[in-house]
């Protein structure tokens, strides 16, 4: 079984952004077996790419917000900020105190992902859809 599972009742109906959420999932997937294999190397990689991902992604989502007048825009983007910092302070750890990465790094990204899915991503999604973006 899968660390992270992406199910269909989660997408948000946006296509563009159901496929950075999926990236997202799978990459946290690979983070997860790269990190239990101990393969220390390749995780920081990925993690390096995890943060491009992320980073990508929330600026998509923050700039829909801005074009199409979100009134959720200020709670949604600290969001992404606060977790942006979360990612970056990860990386710094995984290459300068790697004994500071365990599983509960990924742990805590799963259940921000998770929960901002939920709270968040869908109700954007909801939104766009009202403004005719799928
Ligand atoms: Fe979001
Ligand atoms: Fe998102």
């Amino acid at each position: 079984m899968d660390f992270i599972e992406y199910i269909k009742k989660e997408f948000i109906n946006v296509k563009a952004l159901d496929e950075q959420h999926e990236m997202i999932v799978q990459t946290l997937n690979k983070l997860y077996s790269l990190l239990a294999n101990g393969d220390f190397t390749n995780f920081v990689k990925e993690l390096e790419g995890f943060r491009e991902l992320t980073r990508n992604h929330f600026e998509k989502e923050n700039q829909l917000m801005i074009t199409y007048k979100d009134p959720g825009y200020f709670s949604h983007q600290y969001e992404h900020s606060r977790i942006s910092r979360e990612i970056a302070n990860g990386l710094n750890d995984a290459k300068n105190h790697p004994e500071k990465i365990t599983i509960e790094f990924l742990e805590m990204l799963k259940r921000w992902f998770k929960n901002h899915l939920a709270l968040k991503d869908q109700k954007l999604g909801k939104y766009l859809n009202s403004k005719g973006i799928y």
